[in-house]
């Protein structure tokens, strides 16, 4: 066996002397699940297992894509289903991607250009930071949700640069919970001729009437560039979309290389996500999965007020609400004594966060009960 190098090994070794050497662990008991994305329950949906097996029974390949979206990975069938997302987000436009990791690093390598200015919030998701390690244009990055910093940044370029300019931000942040003023960033972009990007990973499913996200329910498509949704979270399965024009679906199939050189999503999991906007659909009547969902949110938010620990949270409306808990060290403790009492709560450590602001991250769902989020809020005012 060849020796591994030397490098690679004190990499590892300065992880393991931080307490920050990951590791892929599997849940062995049933606890409760405060962890997972599957925000409404859809993946363990038996219903949208059915819908999905009667959706994919209509097709003639079921397994393999067997391609590229541009060579033999293509069929009618996947135009169906960008159709109906994109009515469903009442866009223009919507390109499947194999993941959201797949679509941010395909927009963000292929779109901003050499001479082109990128701002994006601190706390953006790693995909996006490295399909921007891709792109020749140049990244400046803002203060957590600071539109103030961006006008000021955007004037700063404007002056200085004949590029384009980009604002990238997320609706729901992945590991905060919380949200832009999306409607002040929107009309500010619009305004001044900057390019709004809005990654909706964590709020599809949870937010709008339908579950449709914020840029959506918040009627800003004509204001936002690309919107990128992704379907392992709120819908329960697997895949990503990015939204907006026909002229940017053009663009991305002509040079996304996360789109062109990678074998397209299997016709199940299109079928599957198919069957998740359908349920979606179904979402707006007076006891869903997703009016569950808001109504632990709200009981979460209550709960916290009550037992005085709402100083300790990130200010959230989302489905993640995430507890500052300093220190690798006393996070992973915390989390573990959480975990012995039946409660499957992850601890976000640096790297990952920044150092001092590590945290534990609560996923509230829609088959949470009440006992379960008062139980684990219980426990944890005893630990901190
Ligand atoms: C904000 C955000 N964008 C993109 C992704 C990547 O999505 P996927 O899991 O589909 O690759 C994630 C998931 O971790 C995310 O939180």
């Amino acid at each position: 066996m060849s020796i591994f190098p030397k490098k690679l090994q004190k990499k590892l070794e300065t992880r393991i002397q931080n307490n920050a050497l990951r590791s892929l662990s599997v849940s062995t008991s049933k606890r409760v699940d405060f962890y997972s994305n599957d925000y409404l329950g859809f993946a363990r949906d038996e219903n949208l297992q059915l819908l999905s097996q009667e959706i994919i029974g209509q097709q003639d390949i079921v397994l393999g894509a067997t391609g590229s979206r541009l060579l033999s990975g293509n069929s009618r069938f996947y135009h169906q289903v960008e159709n109906q997302i994109a009515a469903f987000h009442s866009q223009s436009k919507a390109l499947l991607f194999n993941s959201g990791y797949n679509a941010n690093i395909g927009f963000f390598s292929s779109v901003p250009q050499r001479g082109d200015i990128v701002l994006y919030d601190e706390y953006i998701h790693a995909s996006i930071r490295d399909g921007l390690q891709m792109s020749l244009a140049k990244s400046y990055k803002f203060s957590h949700n600071s539109l103030e910093e961006i006008k000021e940044k955007v004037i700063r370029f404007q002056e200085a640069h004949q590029g384009e300019i980009y604002v990238i931000t997320e609706s729901v942040f992945s590991m905060d919970g919380d949200s832009p003023d999306l409607k002040a960033f929107a009309n500010f972009c619009f305004d001044n001729g900057v390019h709004l990007v809005v990654d909706e990973a964590h709020a599809l499913g949870a937010f709008g009437y339908f579950g449709e996200g914020l840029v959506s329910s918040l009627e800003l498509q004509d204001k936002v560039f690309a919107q990128i949704v992704t379907f392992g979270k709120g819908l329960g399965c697997h895949g990503a979309a990015i939204l907006g024009s026909e002229d940017l679906y053009t663009y991305l199939v002509n040079f996304a290389r996360s789109l062109i050189y990678t074998t397209a999503l299997p016709p199940h999991a299109v079928a599957t996500i198919s069957a998740g906007y359908q349920m979606l659909r179904k979402q707006h009547s007076i006891y869903t999965n997703q009016s569950q969902l808001l109504e632990n949110i709200k009981y979460f938010k209550k709960k916290q007020f009550l037992l005085q620990l709402e100083q300790k949270f990130i200010k959230s409306d989302s489905a993640i609400h995430c507890c500052i808990v300093s220190g690798n060290d006393k996070v992973k403790q915390v989390a573990h004594k959480i975990q012995q009492a039946g409660y499957e709560v992850k601890p976000i450590m640096s790297p990952t966060v920044p150092l001092g602001q590590e945290r534990l991250r609560f996923c509230l769902h829609s088959y949470n009960t009440k006992e379960e989020i008062e139980g684990v809020l219980k426990l944890l005012g005893t630990l901190l």
